[in-house]
C-alpha cells in the first residue's frame, strides 16, 4: 500500500509541550509505527520540519531526533509543510497561525486558541473563509480514565446525572528554595499566564463533550502566591492568579464545581479527579483509573460524630476494568487530525470548539472580578 508524505511545521517545539507530547509522543511516535493509515489502508508519513527564535536550540533538538529540517523562518517552513502546528506560549499563538492561515495551511494548535474570544473567534472565522481545516488540542478527553467515564455514561450507568466534582492541581514550588516545575510566564499576567486561561478552556471541552454544554459560571479566581522566582534565578511579581474555584451549570440540569490550583497539597489517587454522581451510581474518574459504586452497593452511612467512624467508605468502590489499550492521548488527537486532512474524516474539536473553551475563560475572569454568576451565550 501507499505511503504519503505530510510536511508539518512544528512551532514551539523547545516548550514542554511541545517537545514531550507532540514531537516526540505523537509525530515521532506516529512514523515509528508506520504513519497513520487510512481507510483504504494507505499509510501517511508526517515530515517535520521544526519551527522556533533559537536556531541552537532547534539545532540540537533536531540532532538529538536525527531530523534535518529547522528553521528559525516561519514562511520558509510554511512554504514547506501542509499542516502548522502550533505549540508556542499562548501570547505569540495567534499571530503565527493567522500567518499559517493566510499560507492556506490546515492549523492544528495547543489551547487556549487565543487569549481573548474575540481573537478566538477571529482565528474560527479566518480558518473557515480561507477553507483550511483546523483544529485544537483536547488532550483530556482521550485520558484513560476519562475514556472510561465515557464508557460509563454511554452505557447508562449514572442514570441521571446530578453533579460533577472536579479537583485539579498540586504544588508548584515557587522557585527560591526549589525550582518551579512549570514555566514563569503561567504566573505572570502580562505574558498570558493564569490558570483561568489556562485550564478553563480544559474543562470546557470536558464539559462539553462528556456533560452538556455550559450555561453560566461563576468563579473566584485567587492568586495565593503573589511572588515567584524564575529560571534565571530572579524574583518576580505573580500577579496572574493561581487558584480558581469554579461552578458551572449545565444546560440539563447538571451542576459541576472544578477546584484547580497550583498552591495546593495532594491528597488524591491523581492529579486531576472528576467525582461523578447519578440517581443509578456514581464514578470517581482520574487520568488513567475510574471506579464506581452503584445505586445496589451504596452503604447507608448513619451521621454521629460521637462514634468513631469504623466504616472504609473507598474499599466500597469498584474499579473499572481497562477492557481496551489505552495510546497516548496527544497521540490519538494527532492521528485524528492527520486523518481529518488526508481524507476528511471528522474532526470535532476545531477552531470554534477552541473559541468557546477561550470564551469560558474569559468569563470566568469577568465572574470573580464583577463577583457574579455569567451566563455563557452560545458563540
Ligand atoms: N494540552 C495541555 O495539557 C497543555 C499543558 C500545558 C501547556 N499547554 C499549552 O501549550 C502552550 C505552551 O506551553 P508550555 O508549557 O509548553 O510552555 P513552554 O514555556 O515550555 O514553551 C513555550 C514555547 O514557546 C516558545 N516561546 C516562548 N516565548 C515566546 C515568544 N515570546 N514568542 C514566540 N515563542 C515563544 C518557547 O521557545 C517554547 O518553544 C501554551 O499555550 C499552553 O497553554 C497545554
Amino acid at each position: 500500500m501507499s505511503v504519503r508524505t505530510i510536511g508539518v511545521a512544528m512551532n514551539g517545539v523547545t516548550g514542554r509541550m511541545g517537545y514531550r507530547q507532540h514531537l516526540v509522543r505523537s509525530v515521532l511516535a506516529i512514523n515509528e509505527q508506520g504513519g497513520v493509515t487510512l481507510s483504504d489502508g494507505s499509510r501517511v508519513k508526517l515530515a517535520p520540519i521544526l519551527v522556533g527564535r533559537s536556531e541552537a536550540k532547534l539545532a540540537e533538538l533536531a540532532a538529538r531526533h536525527g531530523l534535518a529540517d529547522y528553521t528559525t523562518d516561519l514562511d520558509a517552513a510554511l512554504e514547506r509543510a501542509e499542516i502548522y502546528f502550533d505549540a508556542q506560549v499562548t501570547q505569540a499563538r495567534v499571530k503565527s497561525v493567522l500567518k499559517a492561515i493566510e499560507a492556506g495551511k490546515h492549523i492544528y494548535a495547543e489551547k487556549p486558541t487565543a487569549e481573548s474570544v474575540v481573537e478566538a473567534v477571529a482565528l474560527s472565522d479566518a480558518a473557515r473563509a480561507a477553507g483550511v481545516k483546523n483544529g485544537v488540542v483536547q488532550d483530556k478527553l482521550f485520558l484513560p480514565g476519562l475514556l472510561k467515564l465515557k464508557r460509563l455514561i454511554d452505557g447508562g450507568f449514572f442514570g441521571r446525572i446530578l453533579s460533577v466534582r472536579g479537583e485539579f492541581g498540586y504544588w508548584v514550588f515557587e522557585g527560591d528554595w526549589q525550582q518551579a516545575q512549570r514555566p514563569s510566564w503561567n504566573y505572570r499576567s502580562q505574558d498570558g499566564g493564569g490558570i483561568i486561561l489556562d485550564m478553563f478552556p480544559h474543562w470546557h471541552y470536558v464539559m462539553e463533550n462528556l456533560f452538556g454544554q455550559v450555561r453560566s459560571v461563576y468563579a473566584k479566581a485567587v492568586t495565593h502566591i503573589p511572588q515567584r522566582v524564575d529560571e534565571q534565578g530572579g524574583t518576580y511579581e505573580a500577579d496572574a492568579d493561581d487558584a480558581a474555584y469554579g461552578i458551572f451549570e449545565l444546560d440539563n440540569g447538571v451542576v459541576a464545581q472544578i477546584n484547580s490550583s497550583w498552591a495546593v497539597r495532594v491528597n488524591r489517587d491523581e492529579l486531576v479527579e472528576f467525582q461523578v454522581d447519578g440517581t443509578h451510581g456514581s464514578a470517581v474518574a482520574g487520568l488513567r483509573d475510574c471506579r464506581v459504586q452503584h445505586r445496589a452497593t451504596t452503604p447507608k452511612p448513619v451521621w454521629n460524630p460521637d462514634l468513631p467512624v469504623t466504616a472504609r467508605f473507598r474499599d466500597d468502590w469498584q474499579e473499572v476494568p481497562d477492557n481496551a489499550e489505552f495510546d497516548n492521548g496527544f497521540k490519538i488527537q494527532w492521528e485524528q487530525f492527520v486523518r481529518h486532512v488526508a481524507e476528511d474524516a471528522p474532526f470535532p474539536y476545531d477552531f470554534a470548539a477552541g473559541a468557546r473553551g477561550v470564551q469560558l475563560a474569559e468569563l470566568g475572569l469577568r465572574s470573580s472580578h464583577e463577583g457574579r454568576r455569567i451566563e455563557v451565550p452560545g458563540l
